[in-house]
């Protein structure tokens, strides 16, 4: 057996994500795709685009007050979404702001379709936890495993 990357269009790969995809939707409440639906957008290139949403709260006088950063791409297997930052002033805080623009975030969500979001924050940070929960985040039931690029020699 070697492992290689693939290199060209193959078949017998797009059906093996075809079969992962329709085996794991049904373990999931999400809308199903049929087999010919996951069959036209399963298809795997080698760069993909993604694109960065900053969005900003101002007060009337235009000043910044606090930001949420969405990333939005698609590898080639449905376009996934991530609040990558959320920032309020210190001096601003309190107030609904990051309520405000989190909601901003997923009301861009929706409205392209995203199908898989994420964010990540500590669990002592009860603010954020608040302002995601609001919006619709929620502790998820599927398994998430992070790798971070600590010294491995230490662990
Ligand atoms: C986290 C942060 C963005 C919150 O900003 P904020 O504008 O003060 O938040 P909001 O006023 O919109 O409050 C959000 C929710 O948290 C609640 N909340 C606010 N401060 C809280 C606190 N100290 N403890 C518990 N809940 C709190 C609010 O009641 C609100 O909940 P609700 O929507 O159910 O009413 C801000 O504290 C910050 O920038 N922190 C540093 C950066 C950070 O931690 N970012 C998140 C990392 S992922």
């Amino acid at each position: 057996m070697r492992v290689e990357e693939l290199r060209e269009d193959d078949a017998a790969v797009r059906r093996m994500l075809v079969d992962l995809a329709l085996d794991e939707q049904e373990h999931y409440d999400h809308p199903r795709e049929s087999r010919e639906e996951l069959e036209a957008r399963l298809r795997p290139e080698a760069g993909f685009t993604g694109e960065n949403h900053v969005l900003v709260a101002r007060d009337a006088s235009g000043t910044a007050l606090g930001l949420c950063w969405v990333v939005l791409f698609d590898p080639g297997n449905g376009l996934e979404g991530e609040v990558a930052e959320l920032y309020v002033e210190p001096g601003a805080r309190g107030r609904g702001i990051a309520s405000r623009l989190v909601q901003a975030a997923m009301e861009l969500l929706r409205r392209r379709h995203v199908t898989f979001a994420s964010v990540w924050t500590r669990d002592d940070n009860p603010a954020a936890l608040a302002a995601y929960r609001a919006a619709g985040f929620a502790p998820t039931r599927q398994t998430v495993l992070t790798w971070l690029p600590l010294d491995e020699r230490d662990g």
